[in-house]
Formats: C-alpha cells, structure tokens, sequence
C-alpha cells in the first residue's frame, strides 16, 4: 500500500477552504492508503511564536481535524515534535543541502522580502526539515497546494541525492498527490479568488455565528443582473458556489432563477447563506469544543500517534544510520 503523508503548521484555524478541500481528501485516503497526518509544530518555530499560543495552535488544531472526522486508528496522527527521529534525519541530510540551492527556492525568497529582520537558518533549511518529514515515512504521495509543491520537489531530490551517494535504494520518490477534479475549491467573500487564511477573506469551522453573519453580510457583489439570463459576474458566482456546498439544492435553485429574472435581492441571498453557512458549521464547531477540552481523549490520541509514529520512523532511521556508517559493534 502506497504511502500518503501530509502537515500542516499549527497557525490558524481551519476555514471552510480547508475543510472542503484537504480536510475531505484525507477522510477518503485514510481508508485507502497508509496516511500519515501530522502538526508541523518544529515548523512554526520560525516565526518565534510565544509558548501559550504554540501549545494552544497544535491543541486547536488537532481537535479539528478529529472533529471533522481523521480517525487517529486509521491513520497515523502525530505531532511532528513528538518524534526526534525526525530532528536527526535532518541534521543528517543538512549535510548534503547545499545553501546555494536552498537560498533560491521560491518560499524562502518571499520570506526574506517580507520578513528581512527575520531570515533564520531555520527558514533556510525549511525545506531539509519537510524532506525529513516525508521520507522518514518513504512517502510517495505528497498532497499538498501548489505552493508546497516545490518543497515536495525538493523532498525528492534529497532523497535520490542520498540513495545516489551512498548508492542504495533506501528512499522511493516523493510526488505532490493532486487528487484533481474531485478537490473543491472554495472561493474567498472578497470577490475573487479562492479561500485562504492570509487573506483574511475565509470563514473558518471555529468561528461563532455573529462573526459569521458579518463577514457573508459584508461579502463582495456587484450592481446586480441588469438584463434577464445575463451571466453571473465572479462575487456572485463565488456565493452560489458557497451556496452548492452548505446549502439545500432547492434554495441554491431559488435564487439562481431569481438572479436569471432579475428580482435577486443580494441581502436576502447573503441572509440565506450566512443561515446555511452557519447551520452546517455549528454542530463542528461544537465537537471542536468538546474534543478540545476533553484532555484524557487527546492525550490518548497523541500517545498513540506518536507510537505509530515513531515505530516508523525508527525503522528508516535504523536503517540510514547503518547505510551512512554509524554501525553498532
Ligand atoms: N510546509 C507545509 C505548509 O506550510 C507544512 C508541512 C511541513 C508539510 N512538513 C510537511 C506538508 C510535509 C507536507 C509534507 O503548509
């Protein structure tokens, strides 16, 4: 069985992007593959977050992806600090990361554009980090968004790169898993383009009805159909596309036709999908909230994905340690 693995950094909540997107993608794989999902938590070390809000993000976001449904039994759910095999698989490939290439991958020049007083060796070598993350496991499958997918490309260049100097064939290929047409993507309320945490245009699973209600209140429309059949403009098209997810088909029927004959009222089309939107969120959100305070449940759910885990890990690295030289005697 192929072996999927995926992280995410404990920065943010999920917003409905995520949950659509990714977040049903692993529920599927789950079953399918041998999936390993897990907190990038060393990861987020780069931005120097302060220890509460650190500890509170990988909390948070472990209960959600246990609200929305990954089942630590079958997958392997970690997190990524729980495993020092992990910090001694990437020391031992710093060795052959070459800074030359490392100071030109895409992600890290942006980062020294938007954060010149910050540029840390960890930001460096960011990309040494997410290889050891994925080939400790032999990860094949990669399902990550286009801007990860350089990192994946990476991933598998350090891993022939090692097979090749020691001439082994201790790593398979890493490759983005792009699973295509059946990933959904969720647009943003400010009009164009799709949801994401930075923009600050997205409604995420944990977020209270109020706050939910103002931002689809406040969403991005235009001036209104102006003559019968006209073509939906973007802002639109992206609340009926919000609309085909949370909604029932007959209510998004309702307002398609009241669009095509020119009676919508945008305040009632957005009333109606603040509603849906939030009918669908709530009972999530409150799982969230029970998982999340339910201590003896997480600590039983980490002591098991780090079990799993570092079985795993272990086994590569038993095996990396001899091929570089480190024998027992
Ligand atoms: N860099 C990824 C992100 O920012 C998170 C991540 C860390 C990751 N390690 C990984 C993703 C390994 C896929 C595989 O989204």
């Amino acid at each position: 069985m192929e072996t999927v693995l995926s992280g995410i950094r404990p920065t943010g909540n999920l917003h409905l992007g995520n949950y659509f997107g990714a977040v049903q993608n692993f529920i599927k794989m789950q079953s399918q593959y041998n999936c390993f999902f897990f907190i990038a938590d060393w990861h987020s070390l780069t931005t120097h977050p302060n220890p509460q809000d650190l500890y509170a993000n990988v909390i948070q976001v472990l209960s959600e992806y246990l609200a929305c449904g990954i089942d630590p039994n079958a997958c392997t759910l970690y997190i990524q600090s729980e495993v020092p095999e992990i910090a001694e698989l990437y020391l031992l490939l710093n060795m052959n990361a070459y800074v030359g290439e490392l100071e030109r991958t895409t992600t890290f020049k942006e980062k020294i554009r938007k954060h010149p007083e910050n540029v840390n060796a960890g930001l460096l070598t960011y990309p040494v980090l997410q290889a050891a993350d994925i080939i400790i496991h032999k990860a094949t499958k990669v399902p990550v968004g286009k801007d990860q997918e350089q990192n994946v490309e990476i991933a598998r260049k350090y891993a022939r790169r090692f097979n090749h100097l020691y001439q082994v064939e201790c790593f398979p290929d890493p490759h983005p898993f792009n699973f295509g047409e059946n990933l959904i993507k969720i647009p943003g309320l400010d009009g164009s383009g799709k949801m994401g945490k930075s923009d600050g245009n997205g409604i995420y699973l944990y977020e209270d009805a109020a706050s939910i209600r103002k931002k689809v209140m406040r969403a991005v429309t235009d001036a209104g159909p102006q003559t019968k059949n006209s073509q939906l403009s973007e802002p639109i098209q992206n609340l009926f596309t919000l609309m085909n997810v949370v909604s029932k088909p007959e209510t998004r029927e309702f307002f398609t036709d009241a669009y095509a004959n020119c009676t919508i009222r945008y305040g009632d089309l957005k009333e109606q999908l603040a509603q849906d939107i939030i009918a669908f969120t709530t009972p999530i959100r409150e799982k969230i909230d029970a998982i999340k305070h339910d201590t003896a449940y997480l600590k039983k759910v980490i002591t098991l994905g780090t079990e799993k885990a570092r079985e795993s890990a272990n086994k590569t690295l038993q095996e990396v340690r001899s091929i570089i030289g480190f024998k027992k005697i």
